[in-house]
């Protein structure tokens, strides 16, 4: 099992399958944003395959597809069908957009993706369009049926809540959800890259509150997913809330997770600096023990916690260039 320098148990990568997007979500990339990583530089399927195999024997068990947009990524359910039947991987999901998921739903579900998260901050056409810089809640709507037609379980909805901008769709979208059947989880936007740090905070406590309330919603016993939201349900179980709260209270005492870019650099931590390079290593003949070598290597590198709140400005890099 890999442990970090704080006794953390690191059993969770997310991978960046690319760092480009057909969306613009204001607190991620910047409009007209164009200096993405050359695709010379991408990890290819065999590289990505050979490292996360080298990750799975040190005891990851759990991987997400996530990107930038990661169904951009051409013959994406081959590679997640080659990640799913790794040795030791027991949870393979992805983070999308959706506005494809029509197209690759089945084939992914197929290739052994079991859930999936789905950015959406509205329901409303207009706003979309405001915050994604496309007119994209049609696409997203079809890629969400079609996920759900394909039998992926559970289906969690991602919106980032900004003050003054879709704090009022909040009540709509959970009423969404509980139709649907989705999990909602809201989150606060983070300090990352000049539109991370341009999105207006919106402190989801009180949110939390009025919710509970409204809701009647209940403090969930057991965690989804291992993660770092915190679930509310409703009275019968069937409908939950995540809260995911990197600003307003942080969970870093039980991160268990770092990511590794489409270029082969792992991240250890979404708010601080600290990376290792595994591109030269699988690209100048470095063995399988040498790869777990290095991977025990960054792994004490792992900061005990991010600097959101202290240092808002540290981070340069924009959450899709990171994988979110
Ligand atoms: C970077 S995206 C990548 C996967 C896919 N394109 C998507 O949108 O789900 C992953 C998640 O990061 C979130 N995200 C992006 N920038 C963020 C920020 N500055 N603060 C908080 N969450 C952010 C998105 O809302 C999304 O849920
Ligand atoms: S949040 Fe996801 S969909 Fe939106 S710009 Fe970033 S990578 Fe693209």
């Amino acid at each position: 099992m890999l442990s970090d320098r704080f006794g953390r148990s690191i059993d969770y990568l997310r991978l960046s399958v690319t760092d480009r997007c057909d969306l613009r979500c204001t607190y991620c990339l910047p409009k007209g944003f164009k200096g993405f990583e050359e695709p010379a530089d991408w990890l290819n399927f065999d590289e990505i395959t050979r490292l996360l195999a080298a990750f799975a024997r040190l005891g990851t068990s759990r991987i997400r597809l996530t990107g930038g947009e990661p169904l951009l990524r051409r013959n994406l359910p081959e590679l997640a069908s080659r990640l799913a039947s790794l040795p030791g991987i027991r949870d393979l999901s992805l983070s999308t957009n959706a506005t494809r998921l029509d197209r690759y739903a089945s084939a992914l579900k197929e290739a052994g993706v079991s859930r999936i998260n789905v950015s959406l901050d509205s329901l409303d056409r207009e706003q979309v369009m405001q915050i994604t810089g496309h007119d994209s809640l049609p696409k997203i709507m079809a890629g969400l049926m079609a996920g759900k037609a394909a039998g992926f379980s559970p289906i969690k909805i991602n919106m980032v809540a900004m003050q003054s901008l879709n704090d009022e769709a909040i009540d709509a979208m959970v009423e969404f959800c509980m139709e649907q059947g989705f999990v909602l989880r809201l989150i606060e936007a983070m300090p990352m890259g000049k539109t991370g740090r341009g999105a207006a905070f919106l402190d989801l406590g009180p949110v939390q509150a009025r919710l509970k309330r409204k809701f009647g919603l209940q403090e969930q016993a057991a965690e989804i997913g291992g993660g770092p939201a915190r679930y509310l349900t409703t009275e019968d179980g069937r409908c939950s809330i995540g809260f995911i709260t990197p600003i307003s209270q942080h969970f870093c005492a039980t991160c268990n997770r770092v990511r590794l870019a489409v270029d082969g650099t792992l991240y250890l931590c979404l708010g601080q600096e600290e990376k290792f390079e595994f591109r030269p290593l699988l690209r100048g003949g470095a063995s399988d023990a040498e790869l777990e070598a290095a991977i025990r290597a960054a792994i004490e590198l792992k900061p005990q916690q991010h600097t959101f709140r202290e240092a808002p400005m540290k981070i340069m890099r924009f959450m899709a260039q990171t994988g979110g």
